[in-house]
């Protein structure tokens, strides 16, 4: 069996470091690992419309810098195929064979769903909610399937769509053919890669709250968002002992500090626990280690500035990687669709004509 990975992202606003740590990164090992056959990232253009159907203009501004977020991050069109959603006519069609294969209840249970539609308001009376939105995790059925994807790295609040799909191939395959691939999510193995929360210490980085690290961010910009991060309300001196729950440095630290950033930047420790047990028991003031949670920070992120500039030099090029990514998504996609059509029973080829001709003939 073949090794497709397939993920994607809604152009909603530039990505920042919680997708960093939770996807992005990810992918770039899995990509420079190259134990695959091919690699998708679609940017979910129609996806992102469902829930920002009025103002598209939004959605539209944002292609590019996704893209841009990407290649920055070091995914590379060689080895990875980039392509937009709506560029890819199959994946509608497809979405619409899916969609006599699931339940209106069984879609409203969707957890994700469930917690976009209070978000946005979709369960106010005066809203409802929008079909093609309700819908969506079946069109993502079809985005994955269509490229016959098996590796799908994924947050976990993904984990339904996928648990979707799954159940889509499964209908699928037992009522008409085995042309479905059963698909598979792909975590973070780090609990605190999976959500990274905001620097305020809220739950989730949102752009709309303004608590997020953007990999766009300047030097500066970064410094001063790590030097204001929310860390313990109790420790006021330096003397006071520290402590680590709720205290967003140290959530930081745990997802991005390794042992040698201790060597190159802090060598009176040697690795994180030694500076947690220095912190609680006290006498270890917040700004020394914001300080050097930047340091890690800028470490990472310095590159993906640098390669973001490169691109941005050259957008005639990143236009391209998308446009030839999309073609080579298309070839791919109808090739899906005509297995689909064919499993269904809805190719009308010389093989129907054959079939009605030997019934009239009979
Ligand atoms: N739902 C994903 C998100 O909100 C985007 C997405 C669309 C996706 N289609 C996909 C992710 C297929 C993985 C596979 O980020």
């Amino acid at each position: 069996m073949k090794n497709i990975i397939l993920t994607g992202d809604r152009p909603t606003g530039r990505l920042h470091i919680g997708h960093y740590v939770g996807s992005l990164k990810e992918r770039v090992r899995l990509q420079n690992e190259g134990n695959y056959d091919e690699m998708f990232i679609m940017i979910a253009d129609s996806q992102a419309l469902t829930d920002n159907f009025g103002t598209p203009k939004k959605v539209r501004n944002n292609v590019i810098e996704v893209l841009l977020d990407y290649l920055s991050v070091g995914l590379t069109p060689d080895k990875t195929t980039f392509f937009i959603q709506s560029g890819v006519n199959a994946l509608p069609e497809i979405t619409t064979y899916y969609m006599n294969l699931v339940t209106l209840p069984r879609l409203m249970r969707n957890p994700t769903v469930k917690n976009e539609i209070k978000m946005r308001g979709f369960d106010e009376e005066s809203k409802g909610i929008p079909v093609g939105f309700a819908n969506y995790p079946i069109s993502q059925a079809a985005d994955i399937t269509a490229f016959k994807a098996n590796i799908i790295p994924v947050g976990d609040d993904q984990l339904p769509m996928i648990e979707q799909t799954r159940e889509i191939v499964k209908s699928f395959n037992n009522l008409y053919k085995e042309v479905l691939i059963m698909p598979k999510a792909f975590l973070p193995n780090n609990e605190i890669c999976k959500r990274l929360p905001g620097t305020d210490g809220k739950e989730k980085m949102s752009k709309s709250i303004g608590n997020c690290i953007f990999l766009t961010d300047t030097k500066e910009e970064v410094y001063k968002k790590v030097m204001s991060m929310y860390t313990d309300p109790t420790h006021i001196r330096i003397e006071d002992k520290g402590h680590l729950e709720g205290n967003i440095v140290f959530t930081y630290l745990d997802a991005f500090c390794q042992n040698e950033h201790f060597k190159k930047y802090w060598p009176e420790y040697n690795n994180l626990d030694e500076l947690k047990k220095h912190y609680t028991t006290g006498g270890l003031g917040d700004s020394k280690i914001k300080k050097f949670l930047y340091e890690i920070l800028e470490e990472e992120l310095a590159p993906i500035r640098e390669r973001r500039k490169k691109y941005e030099k050259n957008l005639d090029e990143v236009y391209n990687i998308l446009m030839e990514g999309t073609n080579k998504a298309n070839l791919f996609a109808n090739e899906t669709l005509k297995d689909i059509k064919e499993a269904i029973g809805i190719d009308y080829n010389n093989k129907f004509l054959k079939e009605i001709k030997e019934k009239y003939e009979s």
